[in-house]
């Protein structure tokens, strides 16, 4: 059945394109409310008509009831016998795309009559709107009253919507729905397009007969009789007229009938009144000599408007061709207009007028939705088929934007703000064109069947400040790029935490956040992993504590042919420590590691006989530093031990080193932002070590070299978990002994030689003094003279010059307020007695107050 109709429709379609072309080219003639196939023609004006069907997706189909329809009104126009109403959306609109529309101007009409179709017998009043401007209020005085009404637009693109607003006076609804191209030389104002002309009056002054419109008039205008209480002198002539000439076209049957006063010295007039101050009048007056003169008789005609000449000099109008002429300035103010036609004092013969249209000036003060905003919302309307009422533009006109909208009209187009698609039905994952909104601060999804992945690309949402995910059916992670908004406070993130999985451990078992290391710095951990071995091989000492296996499900243990493979022969050095060369590898699913030989810093093959034990131990060590997660810690992602190597194996890190990243060109680029964001990760990666673990790992070689970079400058620390694979008790002063990195070492270790959690924060506030001052931890001053950052920073900061202290490659652009707090926060780090340093904790939370200031900075900055 379904496709039969389909069927019908086409077929009827093309009857409709092939009518159209004889005649009602670029008519688009809708009568609103009738089935989809059908294709009725109105025998008054053979004007062929369409449903709206595609024009339109929304509303419901009535007739009207039978006593104002037909065949109990058999007088009833067309087509106002049925209608279509829009019970739903505050917005409805039709969508009209004749071709070429863009720069062309166009007649809409738009016809009404109530005929108590809903049986409600209440007369709604709603708003008629242009693209984004509004046209015209529509209300009725009774239910068979027939209201029209029209407008002369210019399409700013392709497309027109005539919409229709709910005001909350009633359902709005729609009879028909005429678009008639008009030649785009006629009907210009002061204002050129600038403005919409909504017809007022238009009347066939001396009017005989005829039906003023179609087949008679090309733009289909509707001349009305003029009817006046004073009686005037009918002219009428059946000479041929021009009516071409000017572009205005005007019907024979209007042109060739004029009216003139009965007295030859009284004025001719036309009086209307107006109530709106605002309001701003066109009148286009048509003339044309209807009358053979004789030689002693002349025609000139005066145009007054309340008393003012509206041109200069009189004029003759011409027996040959129309003439049309309109103010130069609207006629504005409230109260009553006066068109008065004079005879000027030559002239013998009183004035003449055979036509004329009134206009009211609309402004076209509304903008469009950014183009890119628009496309990307069209893009979810359709992707998701979003069940609402969105047609039109979808933030103008500003007080009724789409449902579930919010919009920013602080510049001229407005641009989409927030999105509240909140139980709208959404099925599927989010797709891409969210990332178009640039402008998004609140992005509301939840209560949908939206699945899969939370994309990272919510994160490139500048403005995005409120994210809400709430019973979705996501899988996966949330990413760290939005972990990292939340947790600077950029975001306020709602989500499910039953299918998401958000712990520290969880986000780095994410696939994709394998980004890894170039592990470049000296590996204290293989020295540890050696010494350990040695040792246990000398002590033949076992260790209980560490037990059982931990490994996870998923590969962990290579061989050394399959380290061959994964690092292509081991072509590629990335780095090279005192006990291990590192090579470039890359795994099946393309995730790049480094891989850190050991025996290749031992500088021969590993004994197979005596090695099984120390291999057991290194595996076990290996295994556990295997379970140590967290997104600011380096991942140990592997290790190798057979019979032919041992080697540890790392995420891979794009960036290299901090050391070295801020000795590099890309220094340059490292705004005090990133640099906060540098202190923020590796400050929380520390944390982790000292709060997360039970027990408590001291690193024990906190440096910038120790402080790795992934490509998004993510910070992680490397070469934890010295302290953890060693038992706290014989070893502490054996470590010691090797353990540091001249510039960091805690001066209180080396008198109490007890290495706790404030020594790392001791080093740590070293890595913070090289982050904002750009020097290394040990400066060589002017003199030459090598001292520690610390010293060398003391004296500004005694004086609280922070011009002194902070890298001059930031130009001064940093709020003073967060820089200072820095230096205070990496000075409190550096104090002599462990006691009085802060805790990580603390450091944590005082770094993301500098990073709050420096944000907070921004808006002033543009
Ligand atoms: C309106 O009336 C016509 C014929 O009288 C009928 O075919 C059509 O289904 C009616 N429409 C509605 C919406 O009731
Ligand atoms: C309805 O209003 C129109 C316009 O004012 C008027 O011409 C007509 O007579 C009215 N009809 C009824 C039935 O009141
Ligand atoms: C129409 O508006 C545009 C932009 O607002 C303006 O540049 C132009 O001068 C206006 N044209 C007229 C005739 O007012
Ligand atoms: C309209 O009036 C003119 C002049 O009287 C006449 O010639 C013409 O036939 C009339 N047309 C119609 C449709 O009645
Ligand atoms: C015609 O009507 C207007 C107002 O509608 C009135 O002011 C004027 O006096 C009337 N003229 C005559 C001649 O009745
Ligand atoms: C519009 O009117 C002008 C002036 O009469 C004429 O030159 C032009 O051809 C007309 N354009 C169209 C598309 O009819
Ligand atoms: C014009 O001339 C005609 C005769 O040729 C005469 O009847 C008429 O009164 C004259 N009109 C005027 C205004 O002089
Ligand atoms: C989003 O923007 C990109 C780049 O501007 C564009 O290529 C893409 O088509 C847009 N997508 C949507 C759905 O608007
Ligand atoms: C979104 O709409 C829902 C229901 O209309 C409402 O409960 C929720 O508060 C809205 N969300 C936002 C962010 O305003
Ligand atoms: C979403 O999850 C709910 C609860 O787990 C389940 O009932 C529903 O079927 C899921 N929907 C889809 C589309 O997977």
């Amino acid at each position: 059945m379904r496709a039969n109709h389909f069927l019908l429709f086409c077929i009827f379609v093309t009857i409709t394109i092939v009518v159209h072309a004889q005649g009602q080219s670029g008519y688009i003639s809708i009568d609103c409310g009738i089935p989809p196939y059908d294709t009725p023609e109105d025998i008054v004006t053979k004007i062929k008509y369409v449903s709206d069907d595609p024009f339109i997706t929304t509303g419901v189909n009535f007739n009207v009831s039978k006593e104002y329809g037909y065949p109990k009104n058999p007088v009833l126009p067309f087509p106002l016998g049925d209608v279509r109403s829009f019970p739903q959306g505050n917005r409805n609109c039709y969508t009209l795309t004749p071709s070429d529309a863009k720069g062309n101007l166009y007649l809409i009409r738009a016809s009404f009559m109530y005929g108590n179709y809903d049986g409600k017998k209440s007369l709604p009043e709603f708003d008629l709107y242009v693209n984004v401007d509004f046209w015209s209020t529509v209300s009725f005085k009774n239910a068979s009253d027939q209201v029209t009404k029209e407008i002369l637009s210019s399409a700013e693109s392709d497309t027109i919507y005539v919409c229709l607003v709910n005001k909350g006076k009633g359902t709005p609804f729609i009879s028909g729905l005429d678009l008639r191209p008009v030649n785009s030389s006629i009907y210009d104002t002061e204002f050129g397009r600038n403005v919409s002309l909504v017809l007022y009056k238009r009347w066939d002054i001396g009017y005989l007969n005829g039906t003023g419109r179609y087949q008679d008039d090309r733009f289909d205008r509707i001349w009305s009789p003029y009817s006046s209480n004073i009686s005037w002198n009918s002219i009428i002539t059946s000479a041929y007229i021009d009516v071409f000439q000017n572009g205005y076209w005007p019907p024979d049957e209007v042109i060739k009938t004029a009216a003139s006063p009965k007295s030859d010295d009284d004025p001719l007039e036309l009086v209307w009144t107006t109530d709106d101050s605002n309001a701003q009048f066109y009148a286009y007056l048509y003339f044309a000599e209807l009358e053979t003169l004789g030689k002693n008789e002349t025609r000139k005609i005066k145009i007054l408007w309340n008393g003012s000449p509206v041109f200069e000099a009189p004029f003759v109008p011409s027996s040959k061709y129309s003439m049309t002429f309109s103010n130069p300035k609207a006629f504005t103010g409230s109260n009553d207009h006066l068109i008065s036609l004079q005879k000027a004092p030559d002239s013998t013969l009183p004035p003449i007028l055979n036509a004329i249209e009134i206009f009211t000036a609309q402004p076209l003060d509304e903008f469009y939705t950014t183009i890119q905003d628009v496309k990307a919302i069209e893009n979810i309307k359709s992707m998701y088929k979003v069940n609402k009422v969105w047609s039109g533009d979808p933030c103008s006109p500003r007080l009724f934007p789409w449902e579930g909208i919010g919009c920013s009209y602080t510049n001229n187009n407005p641009q989409i703000k927030s999105l509240n698609l909140s139980s709208s039905g959404l099925q599927g994952p989010i797709v891409p064109a969210f990332r178009n909104f640039s402008f998004l601060e609140s992005l509301d999804l939840s209560n949908n069947e939206l699945q899969q992945n939370v994309p990272e690309f919510l994160a490139d949402l500048k403005h995005l400040k409120l994210l809400n995910l709430k019973g979705n059916n996501f899988t996966g992670f949330i990413p760290n790029s939005l972990m990292k908004k939340l947790k600077a406070r950029l975001l306020d993130l709602s989500v499910d935490d039953q299918n998401l999985c958000n712990s520290p451990s969880c986000q780095d078992k994410k696939k994709n956040n394998m980004v890894v290391p170039i592990a470049v710095a000296i590996s204290v951990i293989i020295l540890i992993v050696v010494l350990v071995i040695i040792w246990i091989i000398l002590r033949q000492r076992k260790k209980g504590a560490y037990s059982g296996s931990l490994l996870p499900s998923g590969k962990r243990r290579f061989t050394y042919n399959e380290l061959s493979s994964i690092t292509n022969n081991f072509s590629k050095v990335i780095g090279k420590g005192g006990f291990g060369i590192v090579y470039l590898g890359s795994l099946e699913d393309g995730t790049k590691i480094a891989v850190k030989m050991i025996n290749d810093a031992l500088g021969k093959p590993k004994e197979t006989s005596s090695s099984s034990r120390a291999s057991n131990q290194f595996q076990v060590e290996a295994e556990l530093l295997l379970t140590v997660h967290h997104r600011n810690l380096s991942s140990f992602v592997g290790y190798c031990d057979d019979d032919r190597s041992m080697a540890l194996i790392y995420e891979y890190m794009a960036n290299g080193n901090l050391q070295d990243y801020l000795s590099s060109d890309y220094a340059n680029d490292l705004s005090w932002e990133k640099r906060l964001h540098i202190a923020i990760d590796s400050a929380q990666g520390l944390e982790y070590l000292h709060d997360g673990c039970r027990p408590a790992i001291v690193h024990r070689d906190v440096k910038t070299a120790n402080i790795l970079l992934n490509d998004n400058l993510e910070a992680k620390i490397a070469d934890f978990g010295l302290s953890k694979v060693f038992p706290e008790d014989d070893l502490s002063h054996v470590v010691t002994s090797v353990m540091g990195t001249p510039g960091y070492v805690d001066p209180e270790h080396y008198r109490t030689f007890v290495l706790n959690e404030k020594s790392d924060v001791y080093s740590f506030g070293v890595v913070l003094l090289e982050l904002i001052t750009g020097q290394r931890a040990i400066v060589k001053t002017e003199e030459g003279e090598n001292i520690s950052i610390v010293h060398y920073v003391w004296p500004f900061f005694e004086a609280r010059e922070l011009d002194g202290v902070v890298d001059p490659l930031l130009r001064g652009d940093f709020s003073d307020h967060s820089a200072w707090k820095f230096v205070e926060v990496a000075m409190s780090c550096v104090r002599e007695r462990g006691s009085t340093r802060p805790t990580m904790n603390q450091i944590v939370a005082e770094l993301k107050q500098c990073l709050a200031s420096e944000l907070d900075r921004e808006p002033q900055r543009q």
